[in-house]
C-alpha cells in the first residue's frame, strides 16, 4: 500500500498528539523536531485508545490510563512491557503523508 494524504502539516501541533484515522486505523500524530511520527493509538498494556491524550515531551508519549511510555520514533518502551506500533510518515508539500500498510509489528519487527 502507498502513503495516503492525512492532514496539513500545521494540524500537527508541537507538545501534543494529533489523532487521525486512515484506512480503518486510529493513528496518533506527533512532532518530534522538524519530524512527523506516526503510531497507532492502542497502547499496548490494556489496548485503550488515548495516546492522544497522553502526556507528551521530547518524543516520548505517556499514557493516560496507567502511566506507561513510549518513544514515538521507534514504538519502543520506556517504562512498559509492550511495544507500540510505528507507521511511516513523511511531509511533502504542507500534508503529512503516512502508509498504513507498513506498520512494524507488535515487538518491533
Ligand atoms: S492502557 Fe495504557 S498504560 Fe494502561
Amino acid at each position: 500500500m502507498s502513503s495516503i494524504p492525512v492532514c496539513s502539516e500545521q494540524d500537527v501541533r508541537s507538545g501534543r498528539g494529533t489523532r487521525v484515522r486512515v484506512n480503518g486505523e486510529d493513528l496518533v500524530l506527533f512532532r518530534v523536531d522538524e519530524h512527523i511520527c506516526a503510531v497507532a493509538n492502542n497502547c499496548p498494556h490494556q489496548h485503550f485508545a488515548k495516546l492522544h491524550d497522553g502526556l507528551y515531551e521530547n518524543g516520548i508519549v505517556t499514557c493516560p490510563m496507567h502511566g506507561w511510555s513510549f518513544d514515538v520514533r521507534t514504538g519502543a518502551p520506556v517504562n512498559a512491557g509492550g511495544r507500540l506500533r510505528t507507521f511511516p510518515a513523511e511531509v511533502r508539500n504542507g500534508t503529512v503523508y503516512v502508509d498504513p500498510g507498513t506498520a512494524s509489528s507488535d515487538d518491533g519487527r
